[in-house]
């Protein structure tokens, strides 16, 4: 086997024509998203350095805390992304409606771009991982006018492409475009990120739960039993509280991450658009399973709102449909 490097550029270009539908465009808008990863990444490692740690002072439309470098992060990816001229319109977590992209090229671009600038923002301030999550569609607008909200508002099912950045140990971008899951880890002394991990499958069962716990008393009667379960068969619980790194850990080694609905968030906390689709894509893409606690796979649920919440069990394909079975059993016995 060759030791030669292959960077994220060379690989998405050799990638581009795998696919009939693909065109400069989608490949252009993926070499964005890695150049704006390596800008967050220089910004995320600096924070102890500079004064960027810390709140901003704003709250999101979820009504959260926004820390200075979710801002930044934002920024970073809409200014690489409207320079670009491949995308029409940007959603983004932090900001409460889409933004068409103003120039000539982009107003004709074919996709729209949907991101989680920063996740794991709790994190931030204690030098945990925290992580970019982005999905691309192609725009169901017409192609000579400015995007509109149902360009946005489509099933996870049709997403062209989705990935994430999780800023770890070290700095890794995985990414699929249906066709596989590759990762791929920055080589800081190069400034490229170079593929590190080819076809990633997930393990079909692991022994990993991952959950916040803390909350138990605030889930429904089904998913406390299914915790106690998780308890009594001796899996090990893991929680970091930053989605991108619990489910890049599940993905290497198997398991399962459950955010539910809670007295607090009854229809679950984690964004449909910028958090659950993505993810829910890539792991199927990876061989697992994703659905949510009315066990409907996420990817086919048709959004009504940008900042839709959803509940989600993602992870190892065995043990979500462990879950699933629990669950309706214990609801069978119940009712
Ligand atoms: P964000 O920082 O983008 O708001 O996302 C945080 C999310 C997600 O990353 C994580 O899994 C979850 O919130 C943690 O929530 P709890 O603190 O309620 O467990
Ligand atoms: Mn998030
Ligand atoms: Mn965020």
């Amino acid at each position: 086997m060759s030791n030669r490097i292959i960077t994220l550029d060379e690989f998405i270009i050799k990638r581009q024509n795998d696919f009939s539908y693909a065109t400069g465009e989608l490949t252009g808008l993926l070499r964005d998203i890695g150049v704006a990863a390596k800008i967050v990444n220089r910004e995320v490692n600096r924070a102890g350095l500079i004064n960027i740690l810390g709140v901003h002072g704003a709250e999101n439309s979820s009504g959260e805390t926004v820390q200075k470098l979710d801002m930044y992060a934002n920024d970073k990816l809409i200014e690489c992304l409207s320079n670009s001229g491949e995308c029409c319109g940007i959603a983004s977590e932090e900001n409460e409606d889409f933004v068409p992209l103003p120039t000539i090229e982009s107003k004709n671009a074919k996709y729209v771009v949907l991101f989680d600038p920063l996740d794991g923002s709790s994190n931030i301030d204690v030098n945990v991982s925290v992580g970019t999550i982005f999905s691309i569609y192609r725009r169901v607008s017409s192609e000579d006018s400015p995007c509109t909200l149902d360009d946005f508002l489509q099933k996870g099912v049709e997403q062209v492409a989705a990935g994430y950045v999780i800023y770890g140990t070290s700095t890794i971008l995985v990414y699929t475009t249906g066709n596989g899951v590759n990762g791929f880890t920055l080589d800081p002394s190069i400034g490229e990120f170079c593929l590190s991990h080819r076809n990633i499958q997930v393990p079909k069962t692991g022994q990993y739960y991952s959950i916040n716990q803390g909350y138990y008393s605030k889930f429904d009667l089904e998913m406390r039993r299914y915790v106690d379960n998780c308890s009594d068969e001796n899996l090990r619980l893991r929680y970091i509280g930053t989605m991108v790194a619990d489910i890049h850990r599940i993905l290497f080694q198997g398991g399962i991450f459950l955010y539910p609905s809670t007295r607090k968030y009854p229809d679950g906390k984690l964004r449909l658009l910028y958090e659950c689709n993505p993810m829910s894509f890539i792991m199927e893409q990876a061989g697992g399973k994703s659905i949510n606690t009315n066990l409907q796979r996420i990817l086919d649920v048709k959004p009504t709102d940008l900042h839709q919440r959803a509940s989600i069990v993602i992870g190892s394909p065995q043990m979500v449909d462990e879950m699933k079975s629990f669950v309706e059993k214990y609801s069978a016995t119940t009712t």
